[in-house]
């Protein structure tokens, strides 16, 4: 079995390929070292992160980033125990789309602006969003 943590947070000031690039680089050495895989959104200041695997380690990596300046806001979203990881090929996958609004169907929206969007939601259409998102990686 396996835990999973979904938190949405702001940045302090934006990212750019490079910042994002440097922070990938400590979160994927870190993250295989504790057995952690995941995937992070970033979308103009905002993120959307999965972190899973153990967890004692999860928890212990999401309060090191909780506390981290880089953003604020750190907020959980949804959480679960799972038979199977999500994003078992990444330590990070990182995924930029560039609209504010995740598509989860043609209907249906999630601003990464808006934490309220998440409150609010049923947590199974959070997780197919994130399926969604791992497939269009995959495809990519
Ligand atoms: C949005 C965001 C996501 C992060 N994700 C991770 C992560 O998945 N794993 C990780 O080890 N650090 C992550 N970090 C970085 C941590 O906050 C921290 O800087 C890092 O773990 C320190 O590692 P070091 O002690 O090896 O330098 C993240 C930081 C931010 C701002």
């Amino acid at each position: 079995m396996v835990y999973q943590l979904v938190y949405v947070s702001r940045a302090v000031s934006k990212f750019n390929t490079r910042t994002l690039e440097q922070l990938m680089y400590v979160c994927r050495r870190n993250n295989l070292e504790f057995n952690i895989t995941g995937l992070l959104v970033y979308c103009n200041g905002h993120f959307m992160q999965l972190l899973e695997g153990d967890k004692s380690f999860v928890t212990r990596v999401y309060d090191i980033i909780k506390s981290d300046v880089r953003h604020e806001n750190v907020e959980i979203i949804t959480e679960r125990i799972s038979r199977e990881r999500l994003a078992e090929r990444w330590s990070m996958g990182l995924y930029t789309p560039n609209k504010k609004s995740l598509r989860y169907s043609e209907m249906r929206y999630f601003e990464l602006e808006d934490v309220e969007t998440f409150r609010n939601e049923d947590p199974n259409l959070l997780w197919k969003l994130l399926y969604r998102f791992v497939k269009v990686m995959k495809e990519n």
